[in-house]
Formats: structure tokens, C-alpha cells, sequence
């Protein structure tokens, strides 16, 4: 198949590890300018290097998508080195575990910070040269346990609760502009963030229920992103695409 983002630019956000690294090659393999953005500049960098090293082309970006102000800048550097950014997937996130009564402030203010306003910050920098452009994807990253009630979810549920909604009013307030929003839900992925987050209790109960039993890798969320973001999603918008081995739709 021939490349399909020859000539777009596409901003990665959590680009230096795990699902964010994957759809970063997976794009610049498709021929796309990526930027890589990460609060971690160390991890941007190796995505970028790989990439470049295999012909393709990236440039890494520092940024805290949770600043307003760090999200501005990356912003302008990201348009002033590569030009207006047509295609956004935002995988920066992190997560947090703990049962709603120890579950402090500050970790619920930091979950929703970075997981849902860091979602929001990064879409509203990007929108205004995408409705100049009459065209743009934005891609947000959901997450099943705000579909399925997980104990000691509470933060992250909400804050990709919150995602999800963010995405169909993008959706809807843009779609006059030529600019779609869909939301991917993702199942249990391989990544660093799940070797934190599940312990092998966790690890164990994800086995037996998912139908296709085994972890999602990187890579299958990367491919659903570049779908959602080609020419044969054109008219798909305001969607939540599960990739979860079927676990939402399983029952006993
Ligand atoms: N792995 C899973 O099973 C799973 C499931 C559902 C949803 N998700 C979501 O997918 C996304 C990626 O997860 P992952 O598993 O690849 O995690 P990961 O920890 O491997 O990668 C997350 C990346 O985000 C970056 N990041 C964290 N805070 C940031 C900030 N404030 N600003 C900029 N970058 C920041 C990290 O440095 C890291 O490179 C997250 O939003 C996560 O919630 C993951």
C-alpha cells in the first residue's frame, strides 16, 4: 500500500514510550512528519532517533501537556520547524491506583490534569491552524475502565470518562471544518504503564475474561489510529473505536 500522510504532519504527544512510540513509527512509516512530544525529552528523542534511523522523519518536542503554557510553546515550535500540524493522536497519560477514601487530592488533580485538561490543551492549540486548513483529525486515547467499574480506578475512570466526552463535542463543534475526533478504547496494552498499574491479580482476572486472551500490543492501537486518521475514516466522527480483545462486549 502506498504511504498515506506523505506530506502531513502528525503530533504525537507521549511519543517517547509505549502505545505513543508505536503510532509514531506506525505514522512515519506511512510517510508522515512526526513530532514526538513527551514530558520525558530523553524518551522523544529515542523515538525520533529510531525513526530517522529508519528513513523516516521525526523531530522530538519536550512538553507537559497539563501547562497551558509549556503546550503553547510546543505548539509554535512544532509549526515553526515543521509547519501547521494536520493530524493529532494524544497518547500522553499517565496512570494512578488507589481506593477512593486514600485516593488525595493531589493525585486526583494530577490524573485529571494530565489525562483529560492535558487532552484539551493540546487539541485547542492545534484546532485553530486546523480550521484554517479545512481539515484535521484529532485522536484521543479512552480507556476501558471508564466503561467497566474497576476497583481503585477512580481518577484515571474519570478522567478518560472525560476524554471520551471531549472527543464527540470536538466532534461536533468542528466537523463544518473538515475536522473529524474519535476516541480510541483501548483494552489491556503491553506497556510500561500496565507492568505499573497491574499487578498480577489484576493480570491474572484480565486473562480469563478478555475473549482473545492475551494483552493488546502498542502497535494494534497505532494501526486503529492511523485508520481513524486516513481517507477511509473520512465520514467516521465523534466515534469510540474499542481495540480490547472483545472485553467490553463479553460477558460470562
Ligand atoms: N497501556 C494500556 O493498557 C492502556 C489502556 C487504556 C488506555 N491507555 C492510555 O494510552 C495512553 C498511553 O499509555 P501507555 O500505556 O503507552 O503509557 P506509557 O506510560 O508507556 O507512556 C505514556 C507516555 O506519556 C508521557 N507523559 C506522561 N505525562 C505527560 C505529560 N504531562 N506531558 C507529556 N507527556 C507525558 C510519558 O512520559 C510516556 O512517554 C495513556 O493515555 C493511557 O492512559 C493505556
Amino acid at each position: 500500500m502506498a504511504p498515506r500522510f506523505v506530506g502531513k504532519v502528525v503530533l504525537v504527544t507521549g511519543g517517547g514510550n509505549g502505545i505513543g512510540q508505536a503510532t509514531a513509527k506506525r505514522f512515519a512509516s506511512d510517510g508522515a512528519f512526526v513530532a514526538i512530544a513527551d514530558l520525558d525529552g530523553d524518551a522523544a528523542r529515542g523515538t525520533a532517533f529510531a525513526i530517522t534511523k529508519d528513513g523516516g522523519k521525526a523531530e522530538a518536542f519536550e512538553v507537559d501537556v497539563g501547562n497551558e503554557k509549556s503546550v503553547s510553546e510546543m505548539a509554535l515550535s512544532v509549526k515553526t520547524s515543521l509547519g501547521p500540524t494536520s493530524i493529532l493522536v494524544n497518547c500522553a497519560g499517565i496512570g494512578t491506583t488507589s481506593p477512593l477514601l486514600l485516593t488525595d487530592l493531589e493525585t486526583w488533580n494530577k490524573t485529571i490534569e494530565v489525562n483529560l485538561t492535558g487532552s484539551f490543551l493540546v487539541a485547542k492549540a492545534l484546532l485553530p491552524d486546523m480550521v484554517e486548513a479545512g481539515f484535521g483529525r484529532i485522536i484521543l486515547i479512552g480507556s476501558i475502565n471508564s466503561r467497566k467499574a474497576l476497583k481503585r480506578r477512580n481518577a484515571y475512570a474519570v478522567s478518560k470518562a472525560g476524554v471520551a466526552s471531549l472527543t464527540q463535542l470536538i466532534a461536533v463543534e468542528f466537523s463544518e471544518h473538515g475536522i473529524t475526533a474519535n476516541c480510541i478504547i483501548p483494552g489491556p496494552i503491553d506497556t510500561a504503564l500496565t507492568k505499573r498499574m497491574h499487578d498480577q491479580e489484576i493480570r491474572d482476572a484480565y486473562l480469563d475474561r478478555l475473549p482473545i486472551k492475551r494483552y493488546g500490543k502498542p502497535e494494534e492501537i497505532a494501526a486503529a489510529a492511523a485508520f481513524l486518521a486516513s481517507e477511509d475514516a473520512a465520514y467516521i466522527t465523534g466515534h469510540f473505536l474499542d481495540v480490547d480483545g472483545g472485553f467490553d462486549v463479553s460477558g460470562l
